[in-house]
């Protein structure tokens, strides 16, 4: 579990910004969800045979005797809340939430034990236009980036839960002879959840699969149209994909439609965003059958992809916190720059003003707003306060400095914005 700080949490907010903002554009509405729910909702709702249920969970037993996790995942406990609040009865839905998930994996680049997801759900949609557009809007995350080309997108489909226990009926019967040579995770998955075999990263194992009945052979048209249906629709938006008939996922409640968005730019934890389609994840819950589709971005994973890319163009974290920072030249002008600033922050909606507090030198100051990767620094003195003008000076171009009229001085910012 880590600190977050400096350059981190600047990328880290930024990222979050992005991503809000683009799952706004699409009509998706905040939910808050609870950190900490029944563990019977994780192993009934990810699945008993997973991983994440069997060694992965934070749990213990609460003050009455009752077993709480920290959550895992967002899925479970979204649906669970909409079930509750009667939100998805008869209607479509589309949400969002946020937060910290937990789970005891081994640590490494990209894998935590608390780790940011931003996720979305959609309710109510049975057709493959839902999936398509979750992965529009994953997309287009990844354009506002510019990490577009340092990621693919694999898709597969794993059929309806009927054609899935026949295809695991078969892949059990086909991996038996080979029992021994198995990696010892996969000699374990044989008994309880085989399909996660298919994922398995030892090649000796990949190997024997090569000769494996493939998930394919038992879909039924249904499944077969759906994923038709896909692929027409990324098709027409022109959103390259790969389809892997070996992606599985790690949680049960997956049908039909499952995908991941990969990475080669941030180490062995390269999928930054995975989701897929469970439309028999409500029912399972307690509510009525809904049609659903959803995914998560794992937030550390994406800033780490974002600060991959940036030092591939060999640039300096770009993101930062400030836009205007303010300086002055002598402390007696504090009380007129705080004004302005206020000002600035009234007229100019989301900008961000820092003043420099903390006085001294010009120079100091003026280090100090380019430090804080603003792109403008305001330096006011006796010329500025009695011809109530400001002294503008551009951070991040050649344009220089030049003193403006303070009325202005909203026009000049917006101006030079982009
Ligand atoms: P997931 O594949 O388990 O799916 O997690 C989604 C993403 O969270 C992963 O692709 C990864 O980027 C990130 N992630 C997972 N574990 C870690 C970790 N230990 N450290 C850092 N990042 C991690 C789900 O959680 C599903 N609820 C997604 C979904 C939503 N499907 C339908 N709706």
């Amino acid at each position: 579990m880590r600190d977050v700080a400096g350059d981190d949490a600047i990328t880290s907010r930024y990222v979050w910004e992005v991503i809000v903002s683009i799952i706004r554009s699409y009509g998706y509405e905040e939910i808050g969800l609870p950190l900490l729910e029944s563990t019977e909702l994780f192993s009934r709702g990810v699945g008993q045979a997973t991983d994440i249920v069997e060694k992965e969970m934070y749990s213990f037993e609460d003050r009455n005797g009752k077993s709480l996790s920290l959550r895992p995942e967002g899925t479970a406990g979204c649906v669970r809340a909409c079930i509750e609040k009667g939100l998805i009865f008869n209607q479509t839905q589309r949400l969002w939430y946020e937060g910290p998930m937990f789970r005891y994996e081994r640590p490494q680049r990209g894998r935590y034990r608390q780790f940011q997801q931003i996720g979305g759900e959609i309710f109510g949609v049975p057709g493959p236009a839902a999936d398509a557009e979750l992965i529009q809007m994953a997309s287009s995350m990844w354009l506002q980036f510019g990490i577009e080309h340092d990621v693919s997108l694999e898709i597969n489909t794993i059929g309806s839960s009927a054609a899935r226990a026949s295809y695991r009926a078969a892949l059990v019967e086909y991996l038996e002879p080979y029992k021994a040579e198995l990696d010892g995770d996969s000699q374990r998955r044989l008994e309880t959840n085989p399909l996660r075999i298919l994922d398995s990263k030892s090649s000796k194992t990949q190997h024997i699969l090569e000769a494996a009945p493939t998930i394919e052979e038992y879909l039924d048209d249904e499944a077969r149209e759906h994923f038709e249906g896909l692929e027409s629709l990324l098709n027409e938006m022109e959103l390259p994909y790969i389809i892997n008939p070996r992606l599985v996922r790690g949680l049960d409640y997956y049908t039909h439609t499952v995908f991941e968005w990969v990475t080669d730019s941030i180490g062995a934890q390269s999928t930054i965003c995975a989701g897929g389609r469970y439309d028999g994840l409500v029912e399972k819950l307690g509510g009525r059958t809904t049609p659903a589709a959803g995914f998560a971005i794992g937030m550390d994973r994406v800033v780490l992809a974002c600060e991959a890319a940036q030092s591939k163009m060999g640039e300096k974290i770009q993101y930062s916190s400030v836009d205007v920072y303010c300086t002055v030249l002598e402390t007696r002008f504090m009380g007129w720059m705080l004004k302005v600033a206020q000002r600035l922050r009234t007229d100019m909606p989301g900008l961000r003003v820092r003043v420099d507090t903390g006085g001294g030198k010009l120079g100091n100051q003026l280090k100090r707003a380019d430090e804080s990767g603003a792109r403008w620094a305001l330096i006011v003195g006796e010329d500025e306060v009695d011809e109530n003008c400001i002294t503008v000076k551009w951070l991040r171009t050649d344009r220089g400095q030049s003193s403006v009229s303070v009325d202005s001085l909203v026009a000049i910012l917006e101006g030079s914005r982009a």
